[in-house]
């Protein structure tokens, strides 16, 4: 029997991957090069146009893809999105927990709300969504978990709720990593993007931006296409016996 050539393990044929946050930057990137390495792809973001255009985008490259307004700080709206794979596709192998939102303040001034807002996104939407992909994920599936490189090194700008909400994260790929290895065979990692050219880099102040890439050692900014490679190796096959990781893909910037 030959083996089938190396390459292969990185695609993602028959799979079906919920991506959320998807309506843009990263997470747009993660759902169409996961689409190119032949998954169906569920797009979940709140914006349902911008939605329709990925989903039609997708589909025109001749890609399987489905798209559900989803607010991942609903728990409900969670369970909706993980069943509507199932409905549409017949399973669900994949979660990219990549919906986030960016904070910077000064902790002194940090009001609780905004706190909370950062953290019921970035940490508690990741969990909710886990859970039910939990629930009804196929045996030997993958969940990305998109944290940041702040999660283990200050970036240089006050960011109490972005830190922590992003370490918690890796918490919680640990923990999840633990509980779901050997009962469900479902891996769990996390990927730590350094700085990338989408609408949150946008919305960073010039002092934050040049911060991170003067500590960045390829010494330019990353593309999202760059950071989905590196979700899809995590997703497929190529990764099997990886699970509970942080996988750096930050141009350097964390290096030891
Ligand atoms: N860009 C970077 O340099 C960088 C660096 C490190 C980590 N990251 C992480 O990468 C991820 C993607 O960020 P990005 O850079 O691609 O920024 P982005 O373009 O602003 O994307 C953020 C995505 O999250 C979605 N989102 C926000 N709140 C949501 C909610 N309550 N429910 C569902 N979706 C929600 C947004 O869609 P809607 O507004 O349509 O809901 C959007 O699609 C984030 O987790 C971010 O923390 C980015």
């Amino acid at each position: 029997v030959t083996a089938p050539p190396r390459a292969d393990k990185f695609r993602l044929d028959g799979r079906v991957i919920v991506v959320t946050g998807s309506s843009s930057g990263l997470g747009l990137a993660i759902a169409v090069a996961c689409a190119q390495a032949g998954a169906a792809t569920v797009l979940g973001a709140r914006r349902a146009d911008l939605l329709a255009k990925a989903a039609a985008m997708i589909s025109a490259e001749g890609g399987q893809c489905a798209y559900r307004s989803t607010d991942v700080t609903r728990p409900a709206d969670c369970d909706v999105l993980a069943a509507y794979a199932v409905e549409r596709f017949g399973r669900v192998d994949g979660l990219v927990n990549n919906a986030g939102v960016g904070s910077a303040a000064p902790g002194t001034r940090e009001a609780p709300e905004a706190f909370r807002a950062v953290i019921e996104v970035n940490l508690m939407g990741a969990y909710w969504m886990a859970q039910s992909f939990g629930r009804s994920a196929t045996s030997g599936g993958a969940i990305v978990n998109v944290a940041s490189v702040t999660a283990v090194a200050p970036g240089g700008i006050p960011q109490a709720a972005y830190a922590s909400s992003k370490a918690g994260l890796l918490g919680l790929t640990r923990d999840l990593a633990a509980q779901w290895g050997a009962r469900k065979a479902i891996r769990v990692n996390a990927v730590l993007p350094g700085l990338f050219d989408t609408e949150m880099r946008q919305a960073m102040d010039e002092t934050e931006v040049a911060l991170r890439l003067g500590a960045t050692r390829l010494a330019r900014i990353g593309r999202p296409a760059e950071l989905a490679a590196a979700v899809q190796f995590l997703l497929s096959d190529a990764a099997s016996y990886i699970t509970g990781a942080t996988l750096a893909v930050d141009g350097g910037i964390t290096m030891h």
